[in-house]
């Protein structure tokens, strides 16, 4: 399981050294979440934000966008160093085009569904992306339980994606940790975005560690 700590928790006066933390503390991705405060009731941070951070680690940045218009903004993430950009389907933006401006900025695109959307909405898209974001809790806070219901919808877009020969990877984000991890990692994830379980854990590094060590017979 490849951990991504989500930077929604981490010290806001000092983001680039939570960034170099993670790094040093063994995450595998660093998870960046964009909020407009219309897609979501939340606001966190943009682009340039992001692209302050960009020296200050190598991990690749996946870049999480909870905006109603992706579409407009996707050279700007990726001049900031997305290595990844996920967006939701929910979003307003068209879907295709908005794949297409993704590979076009050279960077890696991905799909995410909310709680209550079907896993069917990403069928359409699975061979032009590289990985689908199940939500495990409504977008918009760190902090909040996981939602185990949402687990079958990984195998139902694993077998989609094995009957279309797409070659995706899952992602799974919102209430991770040492003992959801495990869930996740039963149920076919491949990357956990972890918040709360990573930042505000004593020590990082452990922390990562035994999410990584529970899920590792999976
Ligand atoms: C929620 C964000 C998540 C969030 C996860 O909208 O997409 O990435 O930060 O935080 P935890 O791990 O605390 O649930
Ligand atoms: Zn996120």
């Amino acid at each position: 399981m490849k951990i991504a700590p989500s930077m929604l928790s981490c010290d806001f006066s000092v983001m680039g050294k939570e960034a170099k933390r993670m790094e040093e503390a063994g995450a595998d991705l660093l998870h960046l979440d964009v909020m407009d405060g219309h897609f979501v009731p939340n606001l966190t941070f943009g682009a340039p934000v992001i692209k302050c951070i960009r020296p200050c680690s190598s991990l690749p940045f996946d870049v999480h966008l909870m905006i109603e218009n992706p579409y407009d903004y996707i050279d700007d993430f990726a001049d900031a160093g997305a290595d990844i950009i996920t967006f939701h389907v929910e979003s307003r933006s068209d879907i295709p085009l908005t794949i297409e401006k993704i590979k076009s900025a050279g960077v890696k695109p991905g799909l995410v569904i909310k709680p209550k959307t079907p896993p069917e909405a990403v069928f359409p898209y699975l061979k032009d992306i590289y990985m689908v974001l199940v939500m495990t809790v409504e977008p918009g806070f760190g902090g909040q339980s996981f939602m185990a219901d949402m687990l079958p919808k990984l195998e139902a877009i694993r077998d989609e994606a094995k009957r279309q020969g797409a070659d995706i990877l899952l992602e799974l984000d919102g209430g991770i940790n040492n003992e959801t991890v495990i869930e996740a990692a039963k149920a076919g994830g491949d990357i956990c975005v972890a918040g709360t379980a990573v930042f505000k854990a004593d020590d990082a590094k452990q922390a990562i560690e035994q999410m990584k060590k529970a899920c590792s017979d999976y």
